[in-house]
């Protein structure tokens, strides 16, 4: 980031996140909830909080990391600008979903639940769609992509990047 660049959000964030843990005063109970909290609010877990729930909670910092790696609903990173959801539900896994899966790691150089180093795409796994008559089935930024085959994974990959 650049020298005096201040990013008023995330100021107001870190603020609110301060008042956040001084409503539960320390209660360790009340951890999941303020992880969601930050996924919800800044988009992801950033370090700084997680040393502040940490401090505040009287928590090991290892505790939350391990937390935040186990349950998919919370990032590391910012996610990407778009969003690829791959469905592995039970029709979209027998129709091929994980060769497309594959294919995706393979195209964007990354695992499920990453982001891509320009912060442009962010490869997502999640159960039922509910679009199984679709399947195997993806969405990108929620709108769905019936009937994926591993071959067509690179032209939506230059597709979106095409988008910038
Ligand atoms: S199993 Fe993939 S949409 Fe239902």
């Amino acid at each position: 980031m650049e020298a005096g660049h201040v990013c008023k959000c995330r100021e107001e964030l870190d603020a609110q996140l301060d008042q956040e843990l001084a409503r539960h005063g320390g209660n360790k109970n009340a951890l999941i909830e303020l992880l969601y909290w930050v996924q919800e609010n800044y988009g992801y877990v950033p370090i700084e909080a997680q040393l502040k729930i940490a401090e505040s909670l009287d928590v090991p910092l290892t505790t939350i990391s391990g937390i935040i790696t186990f349950y998919h609903f919370f990032s590391l990173k910012p996610k990407g600008k778009y969003e690829i959801s791959l469905c592995r539900g039970t029709a979209c896994y027998v129709r091929g979903a994980t060769d497309v899966l594959d294919r995706f790691q393979k195209e964007l150089g990354i695992k499920p639940h990453d982001t891509t180093d320009d912060n442009l795409i962010s490869l997502e796994v999640v159960r039922c769609l509910g679009a199984c008559g679709l399947a195997p089935v993806i969405t990108v930024n929620k709108e769905p992509r019936p009937r994926m085959k591993a071959d067509m994974v690179p032209g939506i990959v230059k597709e979106i990047k095409g988008w910038g």
